[in-house]
């Protein structure tokens, strides 16, 4: 007799589940082939069958390989989900996306999504139809790939307090730093690697300029402090602006460059509000999401009674998001068959986000000045003017005064301690209108210190 769980006869009485398929790309043909392959195991832990009853893509003519059956393929996404107990949606994209979803629910199936860009843009949408129609909306795949986190915040923390979700939930993004940190790579040239080696996209835009991880920031801090954060409230920079250089004299100041994503509660007197935010930053190199290689995720939760947790692993990729979509294609089916509901939209506490503006940071500037007597003084006048007090300087000199009297050029790298936003932007807004100042080439947060 098979010990394995596989091997023991699933009973013909349990009852099917009736699964649609949306999308047989790099998530959707990793989907069909773990129900294909677990379908036994799946069954004994649902209490219930799942039936692929088809599997929507746009081109029918492409082979699919064996686990994305043709005979399953159809066009017709519209019909599929109107007969469908169980819809998982990794299309991608808002629409059809979107209005599929819609009409899944209105039609009495629970969902399963991998979309961030659209939970992020229209999460509400969602919320509100699972709501109205008694089904459930699963979502661990949309953030960080395998690692459980949605779930942590949703679920296992709901009886704590969090107060800050930071970490790198991007994994592109992540390749490209760590090889620029390890290589000395420009930017460019790094991305162009990341490419050639299916890291990143042949569009990267959604990776690169921090979109993907903003719609993680939105996700994450909707749910970890119970209001509605939309996309429009995440702050975003990406990392195209990252250079060589800025790499180099983060090492030199023992910091490496992370894109993070940060999610937290801000105290203020008589109340408080959120901010989320993503960024490229410079953080200790002994700090744990410093040796976060390659395309890995780690996020780090600090909650009041738990206190700091950390989840790491493969954030990205067609079988590790499979592998959390399962997981929460489980959770649904069970509910079908033994009755109850998922975790519902929690947004009972309607904190306001805060604007950039208002919040503090410590910061590292990089400019291009005239080498002369008085440069630096005035610098760090503007700078002591505005409140921001220097912590170090680095200065180099670039150019030495040529034979016909050119100018001398240095390069100045800064790092403050913590000062309003609105003051590191003021003082920029001087330095660009300054003729000793010739260029602004750098300005970066400095994080988890
Ligand atoms: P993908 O490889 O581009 O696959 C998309 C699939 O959806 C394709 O099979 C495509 O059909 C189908 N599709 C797209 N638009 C359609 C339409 N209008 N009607 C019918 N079918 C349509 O994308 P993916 O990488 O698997 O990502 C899917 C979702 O998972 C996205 O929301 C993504 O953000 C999310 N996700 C991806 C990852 C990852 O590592 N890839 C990780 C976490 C979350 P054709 O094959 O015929 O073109
Ligand atoms: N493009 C994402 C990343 C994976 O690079 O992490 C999907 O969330």
């Amino acid at each position: 007799m098979s010990l394995h769980p596989s091997g023991s006869p699933v009973s013909p009485d349990l009852p099917t589940l009736r699964v649609a398929v949306l999308g047989a790309g790099t998530v959707g043909s990793e989907v069909l082939r773990l129900l294909s392959q677990q379908g036994g195991e799946l069954a004994h832990r649902i209490g219930g069958r799942l039936e692929v009853i088809g599997v929507a893509v746009r081109d029918l003519a492409r082979d699919r390989g064996e686990h994305v059956p043709a005979a399953l393929l159809t066009e017709d996404a519209t019909r599929l989900v109107q007969e469908a107990d169980l819809v998982v949606e990794v299309m991608g994209g808002i629409e059809p996306a979107r209005t599929l979803l819609l009409d899944a629910m209105a039609h009495g199936a629970s969902v399963v999504t991998a979309n961030k860009a659209l939970l992020a843009q229209d999460g509400a949408s969602l919320y509100e139809a699972a709501d109205a129609h008694g089904v459930d909306l699963y979502f661990e795949a949309a953030v960080a790939g395998a690692i459980p986190l949605v779930r942590p915040v949703r679920e296992s923390l709901a009886g704590d307090r969090i107060q800050r979700v930071l970490g790198i939930v991007n994994g592109t993004t992540n390749f490209i730093l760590d090889a620029m940190t390890r290589t000395g790579a420009s930017f460019e040239d790094a991305l162009a690697d990341a490419q050639q080696l299916g890291y990143a996209e042949a569009d990267p835009t959604a990776d690169v300029e921090g979109h993907d991880a903003a719609a993680k920031a939105s996700i994450l801090a909707s749910l970890a402090f119970h209001s509605r954060v939309r996309l429009a409230d995440v702050h975003c920079e990406g990392i195209t602006a990252v250079s060589a250089q800025d790499i180099t004299a983060a090492a030199r100041m023992g910091r490496i460059i992370k894109l993070l994503s940060i999610v937290e509660r801000i105290e203020e007197e008589g109340g408080e509000r959120i901010s989320a935010r993503v960024y490229p930053a410079l953080i200790p190199d002994h700090h744990p999401l410093a040796s976060v290689s390659e395309a890995y995720n780690a996020v780090f939760i600090e909650a009041e009674a738990a206190g700091s947790l950390m989840f790491y692993g493969q954030g990205a990729g067609g079988a590790p998001t499979a592998s959390a979509i399962l997981g929460d294609v489980v959770s649904a089916a069970r509910a079908r068959v033994h009755g109850g509901v998922g975790p519902r939209e929690s947004r009972y506490a309607e904190l306001e986000s805060i604007p950039l503006d208002e919040l503090r940071s410590a910061f590292y500037i990089s400019l291009t000045v005239q080498d002369r007597p008085g440069v630096l003084a005035e610098i760090a006048g503007t700078l002591s003017g505005y409140g921001i007090s220097i912590s170090t300087i680095h200065q180099e000199l670039l150019d030495e005064r040529g034979e016909a009297g050119e100018q001398a050029r240095a390069h100045i790298g800064i790092s403050t301690h913590r000062a309003l936003e609105s003051a590191m932007t003021a003082s920029l807004d001087v330095f660009s209108s300054t003729a000793t100042v010739l260029s602004i080439d750098s300005i970066l947060r400095i994080e988890g210190e």
